[in-house]
């Protein structure tokens, strides 16, 4: 199979070119045949292997001006339907972020141009590369003639940039039907946490997306004549956009830590354990220094565990070159706010509400006129990474990189994430492929040529081991990376050392040149190793940990099969409560869903094994802290 993608790289490389030609922007109203000129694209792609494609017609988008045009169809493409086969349900997006050359880009966003070894262009890794990875593998194993070990199903939207518009009611309305059989849902959106080391990533934070609009008189006004007379809309939204956020990153919202969830004590020792280092992660950005400097823990919890506010931009305020002296009658600011567990979206709207009242009213004492809009509200997430498909994609990583993956979070939002959770009732697995270089939605965005052909390869992996998912759980599979593992641990009882997720058991480090990863017991296997190819790599014993999940409860993290039987059990009892996936749902008036669930016991809140459920002592705990008791924490942090 390596070999193969190996000599079909053009191919691919030719693939990808195409697909960042067509100029998908979901945000370019005006160019909306774009996004459908891609949906066309694709499908025909997936006929021509064979896959039985539909395309959901999601209805229209309605503009501020009250327009509408069409929204991009949904393609639903399922390939095999083999009944002894797992079927795994592959979510990606086709449409992009907007991308013009004046932003800065050293290239033409839409030619994908390569350049040491590096494929520039807009979408390259979100998400287009990463969605034709998956696409390539279904033809590499019909090229081999070799029988696929699952039955695929894709869902690829075009709208995720703008909020995924009609997708959650499309799912919902296949709750029954596509949706039905699915076995494992895999996402392949995001990024790893470095530039060499693959990861796993359960969790994400949500976000929520606010207008503010300040009008101050019916037309634009000379400063010359009006100036000093009158309240400026946008002097009052600069007062209100200041009043957000702290110098620190601390959001100066009353009350808006109070639903964050409070520290475990082991938590510190996750971060403690993953590889990350703080000097690259400035460079990728492009900074000279973060918040938290150079405390790693504190920055992967900033960047994961905390909620976060970022301005993104004022529209209708002067932004040309040269000197303007207008007084814009209307503004709107636009920010947003990443949030993490346990945050409701609509305590978040509220609050948002009452702090520009208040600024409005008590601080700016305003005449002019203002609304607050939570244009668009998507939950958080946090997965169980015990679920034996995380097995599985470990398994694969190792098959394919030499190495064990860093469990990890995301700070990003991929919202649709939950409801595929929901409605299938199976947990979620992010298998990054792009590196944390890429460059989503800035300039000169790429994506390594080597992460694509390994994407290709570890996405093989991962399907087909998912398919061993059966045997795992019986035993272990023979000659798996597995097994390495537990021969490892039986001829070596030292080994037998705790570790943390993101602790890396085989410790590898990369030979580039070579094309080679090489353990710390000093074995070598090829970095592309096809399925066949077991690596010889060996570990350095069990990886346990336990780790506070969603759903309140801690789990093992172990390749043990033993193990992994035992959390299965667990898991039993956690998505027992799927069915409440049916119960009906608030929405919080933005045709999102409110975040009240019922819990495993009949009570409120926790849903599967994603919403978390709050223990009495840490509710108690909180209360007897006082509501500010996470505003303290994260200062202290
Ligand atoms: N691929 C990203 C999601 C992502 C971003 C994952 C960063 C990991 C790290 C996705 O395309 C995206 O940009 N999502 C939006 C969601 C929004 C439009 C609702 C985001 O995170 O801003
Ligand atoms: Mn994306
Ligand atoms: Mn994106």
């Amino acid at each position: 199979m390596s070999s193969y993608i190996d000599e079909n790289k053009a191919k691919y490389i030719q693939r990808l070119s195409d697909a960042v030609a067509i100029p998908s922007v979901s945000s370019w109203t005006e160019q909306r045949h774009e996004c459908i000129r891609m949906v066309n694209w694709t499908q025909d792609l997936l006929r021509t292997y064979g896959m039985t494609v539909e395309l959901a017609d999601v209805g229209q988008q309605e503009l501020p001006d009250g327009t509408k045009i069409p929204l991009p169809p949904v393609i639903l493409a399922t390939y095999g339907n083999d009944k002894s086969k797992k079927t795994i349900l592959i979510y990606g997006h086709l449409d992009v972020q907007p991308a013009l050359v004046s932003d800065g880009w050293d290239t033409q966003p839409f030619e994908l141009t390569e350049k040491n070894k590096k494929l520039f262009g807009r979408g390259s890794t979100d998400d287009k590369g990463p969605v034709l990875s998956w696409i390539n593998v279904i033809e590499a194993y019909q090229q081999l003639n070799e029988p696929l070990p699952v039955n695929v199903k894709f869902v690829l939207e075009s709208m995720e940039e703008c909020g995924s518009e009609g997708l959650e009611d499309l799912l919902k309305s296949l709750k029954k039907t596509y949706l039905m059989d699915v076995d494992y849902v895999v996402i392949s959106d995001s990024y790893w946490l470095g530039k060499e080391k693959p990861c796993l990533q359960y969790g994400l934070r949500g976000i929520c997306y606010f207008f503010v609009e300040v009008e101050c008189s019916t037309k634009d006004l000379h400063s010359g004549c009006f100036g000093g007379t009158i309240h400026e809309a946008m002097t009052d939204l600069v007062a209100i956009l200041d009043s957000l956020v702290d110098e620190k990153g601390c959001i100066k919202i009353n009350g808006m830590y109070d639903d964050v969830a409070p520290i475990h004590p082991q938590e510190e020792d996750v971060y403690k354990a993953i590889t990350f280092d703080v000097k690259s992660y400035c460079a990728e950005a492009g900074v000279k220094q973060v918040i938290q400097e150079n405390d790693k823990e504190k920055v992967l919890m900033h960047r994961w565990r905390y909620p976060s506010l970022s301005i993104h931009g004022i529209h209708g305020a002067f932004d040309g070159v040269g000197c303007k002296t207008v007084i814009p009658r209307k503004v709107t600011g636009k920010f947003s706010i990443r949030i993490v567990p346990n945050m409701k979206i609509k305590t978040v709207e509220k609050l948002i509400e009452k702090h520009v009242d208040n600024i409005m009213k008590n601080i700016r004492h305003s005449p002019n006129k203002y609304s607050v809009k939570l244009e668009h509200g998507g939950d958080y997430w946090v997965a169980d990474f015990n679920d034996p498909q995380y097995l599985a994609a470990r398994r694969a990583t190792l098959a394919v990189h030499g190495i064990e993956p860093d469990l990890t979070r995301e700070g990003g939002s991929i919202p649709i994430t939950i409801t595929f959770q929901e409605l299938t009732g199976k947990t979620v697995l992010l298998l990054p492929i792009g590196a944390s270089d890429d460059g989503a939605h800035s300039q000169n965005e790429k994506f390594d040529i080597e992460n694509y052909m390994n994407g290709n390869i570890s996405s093989t992996h991962s399907a087909k081991m998912s398919s061993e998912e059966q045997q795992l759980q019986n035993g272990t599979t023979a000659d798996s990376p597995v097994s390495a593992v537990e021969n490892a641990k039986k001829s070596d009882p030292e080994s037998s050392k705790v570790t943390e997720p993101g602790e890396n058991v085989a410790d590898a480090s990369v030979n580039s040149d070579e094309k080679t990863l090489t353990t710390q017991a000093d074995t070598t296997v090829p970095a592309t190793s096809s399925p066949t190819d077991e690596p010889t790599s060996t570990t350095t014993g069990t990886e346990q940990h336990s780790l506070e999940t969603q759903n309140g409860k801690s789990y093992p993290n172990s390749v043990n099969s033993k193990e992994i039987s035992e959390a299965d059990d667990q898991l039993v009892t956690v998505n027992g409560n799927a069915d409440h996936a049916d119960d009906e749902k608030k929405t919080n008036g933005h045709g999102k869903r409110d975040i009240d669930y019922v819990n495993n016991d009949g009570t409120s809140e926790g849903i599967t094994t994603a919403k978390k459920v709050k223990t009495a002592a840490v509710e108690d705990e909180e209360k007897e802290d006082g509501a500010n008791k996470n505003v303290q924490e994260i200062s202290a942090v």
